[in-house]
This record gives C-alpha cells, sequence and structure tokens, in this order.
C-alpha cells in the first residue's frame, strides 16, 4: 500500500453525520490514549494528519479520513478516560455501537490496546460487538516500545487470553515504527478482500 494522499474529510457525532460513500472503511477503536491517532499517521507516514494529544479524552467524535481517494481510515472516540465528565464517557458506547450498526462498508476495525494494561470491560465488550455484527478485526498492541522483549511477549500472551483472541495479536510502536509494515500489510488484506 502507497500512500499517495491522505485527507481529513468530516467528523460526525452520529449516524446522520456519516459519509455516504460506497467505498470501503478500515476503523481504529481503543481506549483513550491508548495511541490511535499516533497510529493511524504512523500507517500513513503522516507526521500529524490526525491530532495526537497528551490530554486524553479529546476526541469525542468519529472522524473520517480518505486515502489515495480509495478508501477510509475512520478514527473512533476514545473509551476509559478516568476525568471525563459523565455525559462523555457515557457516550463512547452508543456511538462506536451506531458506527458498527450502520457503517455496511467498514472491511475491519483495527482494535488497539494498550501493551502495558490489562484490558477492561469496555474493550471486552469492543470485542464482542464486532464478533456481534460479523466485523473483521485486527488487534494490535501498542507501545511496545515501553516494554522488553520478554515482557511484551507476557503481555501478548496474556492480553490475547483475556480477550479470548485467537487470531494474531500484532506488537506495535508508532514511535519506533515496530509492527507498522505488518499492520499496514493486514489493513491491505482487509481492503483487498470481498
Ligand atoms: P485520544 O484520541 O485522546 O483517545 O488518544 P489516542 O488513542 O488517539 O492517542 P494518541 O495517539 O493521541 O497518543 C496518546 C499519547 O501516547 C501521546 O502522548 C503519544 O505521544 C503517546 N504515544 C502514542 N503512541 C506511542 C508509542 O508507540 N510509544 C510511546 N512511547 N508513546 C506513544
Ligand atoms: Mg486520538
Amino acid at each position: 500500500m502507497k500512500i499517495l494522499s491522505a485527507e481529513f474529510v468530516t467528523s460526525a457525532a452520529g449516524p446522520g453525520q456519516f459519509p455516504v460513500d460506497p467505498r470501503p472503511q478500515i476503523a481504529f477503536a481503543g481506549r483513550s490514549n491508548v495511541g490511535k491517532s499516533s497510529i493511524i499517521n504512523a500507517l500513513l507516514n503522516r507526521k500529524s494528519l490526525v491530532k495526537t494529544s497528551s490530554t486524553p479524552g479529546k476526541t469525542q467524535l468519529i472522524n473520517f479520513f480518505i486515502i489515495n481517494k480509495q478508501f477510509y481510515f475512520v478514527d473512533l472516540p476514545g473509551y476509559g478516560y478516568a476525568a471525563a465528565p459523565r455525559s462523555v464517557a457515557e457516550a463512547w458506547a452508543p456511538m462506536i455501537e451506531s458506527y458498527l450498526k450502520d457503517s455496511p462498508e467498514v472491511r475491519a476495525v483495527v482494535v488497539l490496546l494498550d501493551s502495558r494494561r490489562e484490558p477492561d470491560e469496555r474493550d471486552q465488550r469492543l470485542v464482542e460487538w464486532l464478533q456481534h455484527y460479523g466485523i473483521p478485526a485486527i488487534y494490535a498492541l501498542t507501545k511496545a516500545d515501553k516494554l522488553t522483549r520478554q515482557e511484551a511477549e507476557r503481555a501478548r500472551q496474556e492480553i490475547a487470553a483475556k480477550l479470548g483472541i485467537e487470531g494474531p495479536l500484532l506488537l506495535t510502536s508508532a514511535t519506533k515504527g515496530t509492527g507498522i509494515s505488518e499492520l499496514r500489510a493486514e489493513v491491505s488484506n482487509k481492503l483487498k478482500a470481498k
């Protein structure tokens, strides 16, 4: 996959605002601060197409980017930011579920999990929704640069077991570039399937 262009298209607060477009979509989901925006930028070889933040919980809208004028990357709102107002904390579930339910063009969701944290019940719920709606998942651990090889291996086994993930669980670092080409290859595969 060669990235020729990547442009922000729109932000949506709900289904009425999703782009009406037959081009396929790949979505990115995970808890707040997991590194979603950083991974998207790394996949696209862009420094800051998608805003990253040290103040988590900022992205509360669904952001659509069009890549090579051929497919969308969709940045879903993060969940689980402890200091978020209750209204925001409760908004993520209906937002994400409405996206998964009403987006026939979604080819896969990249589920990002922090390599240093135990998955929580929201990560679990996301995995269950994907199974329920029959949407293919690509699982990846983020921030692998913060762990030793051995710690990363252990995290990989423990997190896969906890979430019942059977397929591959990629180890990535947006900072170091670890696993980014593998992740890009997985994304390419999902775009080609069907
Ligand atoms: P929200 O949109 O706020 O939910 O966050 P996000 O999931 O988009 O995370 P974002 O990409 O903004 O990154 C959050 C923080 O983690 C930032 O301070 C990043 O610099 C840092 N970060 C992201 N990826 C990596 C990584 O691979 N390694 C390290 N060490 N830090 C990372
Ligand atoms: Mg973000």
